[in-house]
């Protein structure tokens, strides 16, 4: 199927779903280096910063996120691999960063093939999940650069999506692949699961190919396409270095307030709810 074939489909973002809170949010794309860690990092930060709850979840083996809080995912000793495979429960490898953050390690390379055999291997993630849900407002979850069993359980376990997508032709194209796994997614496992928005990143307004990838994105797409548009820089490079996020690392930069940006449209308008 083309990205013409989709057209047909609903292209309204999903909606506010207002003061409901406690939500989780994948922020998936099959294609390498899109700015997926780089998202679910800031726009954690962001939301904290609006008074927000946040746990990460970091489901990806390479452990981008993990390493752009400080920690080494090759010294963790338990990690999201115990709590898919082995029913940890997930407190047990949340570290308090500037987030609360679940961590990987380079186990999780195995979990794909452990989980394959299991009953329920698609929801070991939302089973994880349940009893800490309440605790927060959101829950964000970083996925892998592929669409296997734990992106499958990043999608059966989240609400909605939020696709990071670099501002060039050829990852447009990754699109439909990615609808095409969230229909079999939505059949099977988890009915209401939706695109919560598609997030044009490393925009560069100097170059006629950003601007038309942008065009050509809200053809396809319309109102699934975020307003906010993550400009490239190297602020982004630079911050996961020092183990921070770049509204730490460069608090009023534009970079950060990039980010901000996007927490105010993902938020819509939802407000903190009153913590114990
Ligand atoms: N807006 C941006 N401008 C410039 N560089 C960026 C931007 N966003 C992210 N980067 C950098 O691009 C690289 C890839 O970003 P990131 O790791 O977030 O992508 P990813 O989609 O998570 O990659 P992977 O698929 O490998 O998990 C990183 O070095 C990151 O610092
Ligand atoms: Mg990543």
């Amino acid at each position: 199927m083309g990205l013409s074939g989709i057209l047909s489909r609903s292209s309204k973002r999903a909606s506010s779903q207002g003061a409901k809170l406690g939500q989780v949010i994948a922020l998936a794309n099959q294609k390498g280096g899109v700015a997926k860690t780089t998202t679910t990092l800031n726009l954690a930060v962001a939301f904290q910063e609006q008074g927000f709850n946040v746990l990460g979840v970091d489901l990806d083996p390479q452990g981008n996120l993990t390493m752009s809080q400080g920690m080494d995912p090759d010294t963790v000793d338990r990690s999201m691999f115990d709590v898919l495979v082995h029913s940890l429960p997930i407190d047990e490898v949340i570290h308090r960063t500037e987030i609360d953050l679940a961590v990987s390690s380079i186990d999780l390379a195995g979990a794909e093939l452990a989980l394959s055999s299991m009953i329920g291997r698609e929801r070991a993630l939302q089973k994880a999940l349940l009893p800490v849900r309440s605790r927060y407002d959101y829950v964000l979850v970083d996925t892998p650069p592929s669409l296997g069993l734990l992106t499958i359980n990043a999608l059966t376990a989240s609400d909605s999506v939020i696709v990071p997508v670099q501002c060039e032709y050829l990852s447009l194209r990754g699109l439909v692949q990615l609808e095409n796994t969230l229909s079999m997614i939505r059949e099977n496992l988890n009915p209401t699961v939706e695109i919560r928005g598609i997030l044009p990143t490393m925009y560069d307004g100097r170059t006629l190919h950003s601007k038309e990838a942008v065009e050509m994105l809200k053809e396809n797409f319309g109102e699934l396409v975020f307003d906010t548009r993550i400009r490239k820089t190297v602020r982004y490079a630079e911050a996961p270095v020092q183990g921070s996020s770049v509204l730490k690392y460069d608090p009023s930069g534009t970079a950060a307030e990039a980010y901000r940006e996007l927490a105010k449209e993902v938020l819509d308008g939802a407000t903190p709810r009153e913590h114990a």
